[in-house]
C-alpha cells in the first residue's frame, strides 16, 4: 500500500514532508526548468526584509569539508519588489509557500508580515531569528527566549496563517528556545539554521570570507541538526521541521526518527537540483518497504 505522506503544520496540510530550504531555492522560479517544484511539499522563500539588501561584500561563499560557509547576508529585493515581482508566481504554486521573514527590529518583522497579509496569496511564514550573517537582529533575537516569545506573540496577533519560527543551533539549550516560540503561539519550529564558522587562508593570513565568519551548512552539520531536532521535539508539542545536511532519503529519515514531522533540503540542491525529489521518493519507498502508513509512524520506530 502507498503510504500517506501528508503532514499538518497549524491549520495547513502539506502534500508531503519535504520542503526546499530558505536561501537555497530562490523564489522557486529559478529552478523551474530543472525541477518540478510542485511535487515538493513546501517552498520556503529567500528571506524578505523591509528594505532591499544587497547582502555582504564578496567573497561570501567558501567550500569546506562536507559543507560550505556563506556570508550572503540576507540579500533580497525588499518587501515592495517582493510583492510586485515575486508574489504573483508564488501565488500560482501548487505546493505550500512559506515566506521567510527577517528584520533588524521587531517592528521590521511585523511590517513585513503585515504587508504580505494585505497582499495575500502565501500559505504561511517562517520567521528567521537565526541568521548569523547580519549585524543587527538575526542571532540577537534567536538566542534570547524572552525576545523570541515576545516577537512570536506580536506576529501571532497579525496573522492566522501558520507561523514557523526558525531556530539557531548557536545556543546552549535549543529546547528552551523552542518552548519560547511555542509559548508565543508558533505553529511549528524549524531547526537548524547555519552554524557560525570561519575559514582562514594561511598564505594570506586572513579569513577567506570578506565578513570574517559565516554560516556553515551541508552534510558537515547534519549530526548537530539531528541532535537539535531530537531535543526540540521532546521540549514542545508543536511540530518540529528538521534540516541541516540532508542530501539523501536516509538523512531525512534520521530527522524523522528524531521526531521531526517534516524536513527541508538546503545545500543539497546546489549539488543536485533534484535532490529534494529524490529525498521524497526515497522516504516513500522506505515507508512502503516497511509497511508504514503515515509519516508519524517513522518517529515511533526510534529506540533510544
Ligand atoms: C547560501 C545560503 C543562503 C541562506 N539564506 C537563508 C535565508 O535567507 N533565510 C534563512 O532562514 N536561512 C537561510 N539559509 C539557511 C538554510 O535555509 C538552512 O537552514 C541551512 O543551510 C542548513 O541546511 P542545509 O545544510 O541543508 O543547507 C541559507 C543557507 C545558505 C547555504
Amino acid at each position: 500500500m502507498k503510504p500517506d505522506l501528508r503532514v499538518r503544520i497549524g491549520g495547513l496540510e502539506l502534500a508531503n514532508p519535504v520542503g526546499l530550504a530558505s536561501g537555497t531555492f530562490g523564489y522557486g522560479s529559478e529552478y523551474e526548468d530543472l525541477v518540478d517544484v510542485d511535487r515538493i511539499g513546501a517552498l520556503y522563500t529567500k528571506a524578505v526584509t523591509i528594505s532591499p539588501r544587497p547582502g555582504n561584500r564578496p567573497p561570501r561563499i567558501v567550500e569546506t569539508p562536507s559543507g560550505m560557509l556563506n556570508s550572503i547576508g540576507l540579500a533580497n529585493p525588499g518587501i515592495e519588489a517582493f510583492i510586485a515581482e515575486k508574489l504573483p508566481a508564488l501565488r500560482a504554486r501548487r505546493c505550500a509557500v512559506f515566506v521567510n521573514v527577517a528584520g533588524s527590529t521587531e517592528e521590521e518583522y511585523l511590517e513585513v508580515v503585515e504587508r504580505i497579509e494585505s497582499a495575500g496569496g502565501v500559505d504561511g511564514y517562517e520567521i528567521n531569528v537565526s541568521c548569523p550573517n547580519v549585524r543587527h537582529g538575526g542571532l540577537a533575537f534567536g538566542t534570547d527566549p524572552a525576545q523570541i516569545e515576545r516577537l512570536t506573540r506580536a506576529l501571532r496577533d497579525r496573522t492566522r496563517r501558520p507561523l514557523i519560527v526558525k531556530l539557531t543551533p548557536n545556543v546552549t539549550d535549543i529546547g528552551s528556545i523552542a518552548k519560547a516560540a511555542e509559548a508565543g503561539g508558533a505553529d511549528a519550529v524549524s531547526c537548524i539554521n547555519t552554524l557560525v564558522g570561519m575559514v582562514i587562508d594561511p598564505s594570506k593570513a586572513r579569513p577567506v570570507l570578506a565578513m570574517g565568519s559565516g554560516g556553515l551548512s551541508g552534510p558537515a552539520i547534519r549530526p548537530v541538526g539531528v541532535a537539535c531536532c531530537y531535543k526540540a521535539a521532546r521540549a514542545v508539542r508543536i511540530p518540529v521541521i528538521g534540516l541541516g545536511g540532508i542530501v539523501r532519503a536516509e538523512d531525512a529519515l534520521q530527522y524523522l526518527l528524531a521526531g521531526a514531522k517534516a524536513v527541508q533540503v538546503g545545500t543539497g540542491t546546489f549539488v543536485d537540483p533534484r535532490c529534494a525529489i529524490s529525498v521524497l521518493e526515497g522516504i516513500a519507498a522506505w515507508m512502503e518497504a516497511r509497511g508504514l502508513a503515515r509519516i508519524d509512524d517513522i518517529a515511533a520506530l526510534l529506540r533510544d
